[in-house]
């Protein structure tokens, strides 16, 4: 297949720009557009053959669901079969914004779209280019992250590129996205809410404006507290994940530069090629050495591209130094932890 890649600022574009898109979305094609969080793999949502395509496009499993993008809140009231009074709260002050909202679907929803659950996953993307593509598509768009599936999600053209080129009809090439961690999801169909993935809404900012916010288990639980260097591959999850290992150190500040160090030296005697990943610009004597960020917006940002730039180095293994979890730090800490497949070392 060939893949057109449309350049484009969002600052300023035309819609006839987009056009060739829009028409993809219309015929049942595949567009990957940005968002504010994640580039995102977009389907007409009530294209039974076109969201199939996603899945197989993604290899993604059938049964994990996709959020649907919407450009007018109107759209809310369809694909909701129940609205729960706290919702309009949560659209009014988060949208456009990188909070995904869980609903009990309407019929017209696919089953496809939501892997057959009852519920439906909804957000308003704090983006001009993917709500004028929404707008002018005139249906709401169904998009997981446009990676592969268990690959660092997308945070510019260049990644979706490298997972998706001649699989998909269009790209939409918008440079970097603004936030770098997908959004938070919240489920409303419970009371009080509950926080299934965070992200770029904050939990502080959630409870803020909610008083209780749940935690799903799988929020807080930490899974496997791992043993390093010897592991076999299956205990891996994959997801958000570079190619190389990765290793997670939490503690105070100086245990961990100590630990990374001890760690990494390990892993040189036994031939590995060794990445660290710091947030502090330590200087960690490594085979590649990179600086994410200071502040957790940063980092945040740049995650997902770090990862990847690691693979490019071809390193065996990723040691990574923890960050607190307030703020954006519940979002980082997750993936962190997901990637690394909770093999996580406490000093
Ligand atoms: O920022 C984002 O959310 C990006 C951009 C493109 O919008 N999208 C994204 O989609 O991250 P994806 O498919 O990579 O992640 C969607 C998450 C998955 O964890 C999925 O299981 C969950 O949302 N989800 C979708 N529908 C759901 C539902 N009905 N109930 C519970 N979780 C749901
Ligand atoms: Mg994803």
């Amino acid at each position: 297949m060939i893949t057109r890649i449309i350049k484009l600022n969002e600052k300023k574009f035309r819609i006839d720009e987009i056009k060739i898109a829009i028409e993809t979305i219309v015929k049942g094609g595949l567009v990957a557009f940005p968002t504010e969080t994640v580039y995102g793999l977009g389907a007409d949502v009530f294209n039974a053959k076109a969201i199939e395509k996603i899945y197989e496009v993604k290899g993604r499993p059938k049964d994990n669901p996709f959020i649907v993008h919407i450009a007018d809140k109107k759209d809310v009231y369809r694909l909701a079969s129940e609205i729960p009074e706290k919702a309009e709260g949560l659209m009014k002050k988060f949208w456009p914004g990188p909070l995904t909202l869980i609903f009990k679907k309407s019929k017209i929803v696919p089953d496809v779209t939501t892997a057959g659950l009852s519920t439906v996953a909804i957000r308003m993307p704090d983006n001009k280019i993917a709500l004028a593509l929404i707008r002018e598509s005139k249906v709401p768009i169904a998009a997981p992250s446009a990676n592969l599936a268990g690959k660092p999600s997308p945070t510019s053209a260049e990644h979706v590129i490298h997972d998706l080129y001649g699989k998909i009809e269009v790209i939409i090439d918008a440079g970097k996205t603004k936030i770098g961690v997908e959004s938070t999801v919240l489920d409303i169909t419970t009371d009080p809410p509950t926080l299934l993935r965070p992200g770029g809404v904050t939990l502080e900012e959630l409870e803020t404006f909610l008083g209780k916010v749940k935690l799903h288990p799988i929020v807080k639980s930490e899974k496997k507290i791992g043993k390093v260097i010897a592991k076999s591959p299956g205990m891996k999850y994959k997801h958000y994940a570079p190619e190389a290992e990765l290793t997670v150190i939490e503690g105070k500040t100086i245990a961990v530069r100590e630990k990374i160090q001890e760690l990494a030296n390990e892993y040189k005697t036994l031939g590995k090629r060794v990445g660290v990943m710091t947030t502090s610009k330590y200087d960690y004597d490594a085979d590649v050495v990179k600086f994410v960020g200071r502040d957790l917006k940063t980092i945040a940002k740049n995650l997902f591209k770090t990862f990847r730039e690691f693979d490019k180095e071809k390193v065996d293994v990723i040691i990574a130094e923890s960050v607190k979890t307030s703020g954006m730090g519940l979002a980082i800490m997750n993936r962190l932890k997901k990637a690394s497949g909770y093999n996580i070392v406490k000093t």
